[in-house]
């Protein structure tokens, strides 16, 4: 496998053609919410593919639940929102209405002035509460949407944002949720068309991916408040990663989390403490989300870190 740092990176992969575009917004964005709370929330899995023609490509298995929920509370904390999220993975408020439910919660009828839409009186409450909420969010232009796919598009558009975040100072707050791939075939390695199936097997080698946490910290938004993430399978190594992560990168806080607990259960990783937080069989029951536990715990740090001096 091999290593390349992160500077080498961003020589090879070609960045994405909305990334000058996307730099403006976010300036635009921070100037219109100057002194006041901005949080990048990070969202979802990112692609890594196998042709420049792109047919196949590596995923996993993110659906970008945890960035999408976070998004709402951190809103209703008072933050404005830049959410960098994977195409097609799940969004703030919509997220409440999988596959038809929407449909569900309107009716339609034939009337002389045509079709007429309304909220179904048992089954819409739910869909006017939310859509009340979502149409304040955007009255007030607080929540800045940007998609990606692949893991180059993610790492350009993670470093573009974080730089211009960087305008903010303190009051910027990094929550890098996305699921990011450690490895991946760089653009010069790529074949363009399709890989044919007329082989015996295929082999295929994978760079190591520089890990973007470093100069994000030291360079990009160094007095922002850095939240990361850490996932593992294997409970015996978490808060090990998670404290040699902090230890390397010297950010705030390290969220770890296991695959098959993550929706009930964190632990908070900071220099001093490690800050259990898990939903109760009741709370779960209730339809309470983990998130809402998370947002609250770091708007009190990120608020106490503003008031150090
Ligand atoms: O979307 P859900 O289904 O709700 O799942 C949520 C989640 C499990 C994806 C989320 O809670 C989570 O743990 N996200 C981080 C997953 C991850 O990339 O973990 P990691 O251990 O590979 O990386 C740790 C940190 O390093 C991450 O914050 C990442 O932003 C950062 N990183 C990763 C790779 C890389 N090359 N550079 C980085 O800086």
């Amino acid at each position: 496998m091999t290593a390349v740092n992160w500077e080498q990176f961003y020589q090879n992969q070609a960045p994405p053609s909305c990334l000058d575009e996307v730099g403006k917004n976010v300036t635009k964005f921070c100037a219109k919410h100057q002194n006041q709370k901005i949080v990048l929330v990070t969202s979802g899995g990112t692609t890594v593919p196998m042709e420049h023609n792109t047919v196949r490509f590596v995923d996993n298995f993110s659906a970008g639940s945890r960035g999408s929920a976070s998004v709402e509370y951190f809103l209703k904390a008072g933050y404005a929102v830049v959410f960098l999220n994977r195409l097609n993975s799940l969004q703030p408020f919509i997220r409440h209405f999988p596959k038809q439910e929407l449909f569900d919660c309107l009716d339609v009828s034939d009337s002389q002035q045509g079709p007429q839409i309304t909220v179904n009186a048992r089954k819409g409450q739910k869909l006017v509460r939310i859509l009340k909420e979502y149409k304040q969010v955007s009255k007030e232009e607080k929540l800045m949407s940007v998609s990606f796919s692949t893991l180059s598009e993610y790492l350009w558009l993670l470093r573009v944002i974080s730089q211009e975040l960087n305008a903010c100072k303190k009051h910027a707050l990094l929550y890098l949720a996305a699921a990011v791939s450690d490895f991946y075939i760089p653009e010069s390695k790529l074949p363009t068309h399709k890989i044919q199936s007329n082989v015996q097997s295929l082999q295929v080698s994978f760079n190591l991916v520089p890990k973007m946490l470093e100069p994000l910290v030291s360079l990009w938004v160094p007095d922002a408040f850095v939240v990361s993430f850490k996932l593992e399978t294997d409970e015996s190594i978490l808060i090990s990663k998670a404290r040699g992560a902090l230890e390397k990168y010297s950010h705030k806080l390290v969220i770890g989390n296991l695959l098959h607990s993550r929706k009930y259960h964190v632990l908070i990783v900071s220099d001093a403490e490690e800050h259990e937080l898990r939903l109760s069989p009741q709370e779960i029951e209730a339809g309470k989300e983990i998130e809402e536990k998370i947002i609250s715990e770091l708007v009190k740090r990120h608020d106490d870190y503003l008031n150090q001096s």
